[in-house]
């Protein structure tokens, strides 16, 4: 392993010994983590809170996360490199990276430490344009935005509505889309207007108040990151075009969806994609993209940050600022 010399015997780290509200978890000193011939030993400058993490540490994902405790927090990250495994290519001490873990051990790792093991396959280099910390706001909402505009195909002249257009991953889908020469609608509400404008969003429709008859049939990509109004949604698809969600609430329809006539709801699982983190990092470098940050916590207060993102409300991303 390249290694620069470490610079203490412990690493602190967000765990929590059982599930419960944002304040079971604890900044814990544990051992420094073992690294192996593919991974890469990252300082971690900061991560984003996302749903899916105040889920597992409230106890409703333990599908992902199973019973054993502690468990700890925090999916994706950006950082500085302080070593490389002896397979690791490309990838070199001192470089500014970032990376998204993936869900499939969710709780038995996690990001919320002051430096973490993560396989090289998992991180990129992060975008020279954004300030590290910043930088952090993205690679999980930005790799589902991606995912969804590649798996919507997004393209010139498309016309795409996305329902929660100002949250953690609608504010990256916005631009992403935009980025494509898409043209934009959203379901959002007022009070993320100027956001939604500035972002380069055409319309804004109020939730409550959707003119979902003039809607009918107009577009030709459909992104729901909420949930709420997947029926309506469908009838507003084009032919041939498509309908993603992302939200859990959203699961059963996308099920039922396969078996009758009109658009299906498909449901759409963030994967980890090294090709992915590069071209938002593109975009990014590119001015296209911005990270959209609400609110930035210290480590030591991670619950706060936890205890925001769970009221489900608010522009884009709750930041947590290790270094
Ligand atoms: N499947 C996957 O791979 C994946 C990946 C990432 C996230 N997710 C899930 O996707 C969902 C959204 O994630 P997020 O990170 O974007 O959440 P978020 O940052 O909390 O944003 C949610 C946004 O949705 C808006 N919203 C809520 N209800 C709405 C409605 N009925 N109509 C229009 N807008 C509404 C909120 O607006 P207000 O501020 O006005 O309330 C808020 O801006 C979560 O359930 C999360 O778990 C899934």
């Amino acid at each position: 392993m390249q290694e620069q010399p470490p610079e203490s015997g412990t690493v602190s780290t967000a765990q929590y010994q059982r599930f419960g509200p944002p304040e079971v978890m604890l900044i814990q000193e544990v051992a420094v983590p073992v690294a192996g011939p593919s991974d890469v030993v990252v300082r971690v400058a900061a991560l984003s809170v996302n749903r899916i993490d105040t889920a597992a540490r409230s106890g409703r994902q333990t599908f992902l996360t199973g019973r054993r405790f502690p468990q700890r927090t925090g999916l994706d990250f950006s950082g500085t490199v302080i070593a490389v495994g002896s397979q690791v290519e490309g990838i070199e001490p001192g470089q500014r990276v970032w990376g998204f873990l993936g869900t499939d051990r969710l709780g038995r790792r996690g990001t919320a430490a002051t430096r973490i093991v993560v396989a090289a396959d998992l991180l990129s280099l992060a975008p020279a344009a954004a300030e590290l910390a910043d930088a952090a706001a993205l690679p999980l909402v930005g790799l589902t935005a991606w995912q969804a505009m590649e798996e919507l195909k997004v393209e010139a002249g498309s016309r795409l509505l996305i329902v929660g257009g100002a949250g953690g991953v609608g504010s990256v889908a916005v631009q992403v889309a935009r980025s494509r020469g898409a043209v934009v609608d959203t379901v959002s509400s007022a009070r993320h207007e100027e956001l939604l404008r500035r972002l380069g969003a055409a319309s804004r429709f109020e939730p409550g108040a959707v003119p979902w008859q003039t809607l009918r049939g107009r577009y030709q990509a459909v992104l729901d990151t909420t949930g709420a109004h997947l029926w309506r949604l469908r009838r507003t698809v084009a032919p041939g075009g498509r309908l993603v969600t992302i939200s859990p609430a959203g699961l059963p329809i996308s099920m039922v969806s396969k078996a009758l006539p009109g658009a299906h709801v498909s449901f759409l699982s963030v994967r980890p994609s090294r090709t992915g983190l590069s071209a938002l990092a593109d975009l990014v470098d590119g001015g296209q993209v911005t990270p959209i940050i609400r609110a930035r916590f210290a480590l030591a207060d991670i619950a706060r940050a936890h205890a925001l993102v769970e009221t489900g409300h608010g522009q884009g991303k709750v930041v947590v600022d290790v270094e």
